[in-house]
């Protein structure tokens, strides 16, 4: 137990307590790092492991690793899977022969890779309850969910051992959902924002909501409720059109892609100041959930064909987009990238604590 992580005793950790009011994204899969974290919350913010890819194990080394380098607070950003409505969506979506076709379609892309796509893409549970204990067992300031409500027993669980509750949510209606469980503050995240939008089912069409819109409407549904706004905010101008908007803070994550301690790959990071790419799209050719990714010709070839078959794709294409990244081929890897990708180059390879030091006070300091 980290007595400075948590103490039930003490107000739970509110966007409203941190000197600076900037959430570093949970960034999944190799970008958010240790080092990443203890850097954004050493400047006064907070920032989030993404452990969507970890398992419980995973998930606690990864905190003792944060705890080794910073005694700064920091959250923990986990999952909601959810297999019936998996299930549900590849039904809708037309089955197992839809992520049959799919695979067929980008056959001759895996062919050129050498990667076999044979496999039969099965179903894996992350197991969310194990990493949920463990969040339980040793807490940290804050829990953040992505892709679904969390039951008000699992909140009611976090907040009795002095974690924050947050809920990440991309409309109206889920941000209402989450504040009735019991969620102490959202991450509200429009569809500008790079990589998954958090909508709370698989075959749902998410809108093409602006985040000022966004942030507007949830703050006029919810006057009360404490929440950072997300998607697109790569610029002073930014933070500060959110916040006049009603957000009690931002969260950034495609301006922090290219921060020196962030772990981005070297092709990923290349892309994103490659004036090659022109347009960056929310797709589901890559997992079968809406993420945004540059256009490379592996999304403009398969946005238009891909199911919604969350995590099926997922798993399908993962050997394929691993390989790929290998060989440099910048064709067809996600290259993860919010609408504002082009503005952050401003912020490129400088350290994450300065990226979160000029944002917020540029925003926010009156002279
Ligand atoms: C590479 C990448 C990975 C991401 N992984 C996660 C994740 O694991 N969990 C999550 O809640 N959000 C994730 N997001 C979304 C961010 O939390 C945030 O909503 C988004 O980055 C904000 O938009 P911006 O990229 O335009 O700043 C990811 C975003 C990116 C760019």
């Amino acid at each position: 137990m980290n007595e400075h992580q948590t103490q039930s005793d003490q107000p739970r950790l509110l966007p409203a307590h941190l000197r600076r009011a900037v959430i570093g994204a949970p960034m999944a899969g190799g970008p958010t790092t240790p080092e990443l974290i203890a850097a954004v919350g050493e400047a006064g913010g907070l920032a989030m492991i993404g452990s969507g890819y970890l398992d419980a194990a995973g998930t606690r080394a990864e905190i003792a690793r944060v705890r080794e380098l910073t005694d700064a607070l920091f959250g923990v950003n986990v999952f909601l899977l959810d297999r019936a409505d998996s299930d549900a969506a590849l039904a809708a979506a037309g089955g197992p022969d839809a992520v049959a076709r799919y695979a067929a379609a980008i056959g001759p892309v895996a062919q050129r890779l050498r990667v076999d796509l044979s496999r039969d893409p099965q179903f894996t549970d992350f197991d969310q309850d194990a990493t949920l204990a463990a969040l339980v067992a040793d807490p940290v300031a804050v829990v953040s969910f992505t892709f679904g409500i969390p039951g008000a027993d699992v909140v009611r669980a976090l907040q009795e051992v002095g974690s924050a509750v947050v809920v990440t949510v991309a409309s109206v209606a889920d941000a209402r959902r989450a504040v009735e469980v019991g969620a102490d503050w959202l991450s509200v995240q429009s569809a500008e924002a790079g990589g998954h939008r958090s909508t709370t089912t698989v075959g749902e069409e998410p809108d093409n909501i602006t985040t000022v819109a966004l942030v507007r409407a949830v703050r006029e549904a919810l006057p009360q409720v404490p929440f950072v706004a997300a998607g697109g905010i790569a610029t002073p101008d930014d933070v500060a059109a959110a916040l006049v908007a009603g957000a009690d803070g931002v969260q950034l994550g495609t301006v922090l892609l290219r921060t020196p301690e962030a772990g981005t790959s070297a092709l990923h990071r290349a892309a994103l100041a490659d004036p090659r790419f022109t347009e960056s799209r929310p797709t589901r050719c890559y997992t079968g959930r809406y993420a945004r990714a540059l256009v490379n010709e592996f999304v403009a070839e398969f946005d238009a064909v891909a199911p919604a078959a969350y995590p099926h794709l997922h798993l399908l294409t993962g050997p394929m987009r691993k390989a790929a990244a290998q060989a440099g081929d910048v064709e067809v890897p996600p290259l993860w990238a919010g609408s504002q990708w082009r503005a952050a180059d401003a912020y490129a390879d400088r350290p994450a604590a300065e990226v979160v030091a000029e944002l917020w006070d540029s925003a926010t300091t009156t002279t």
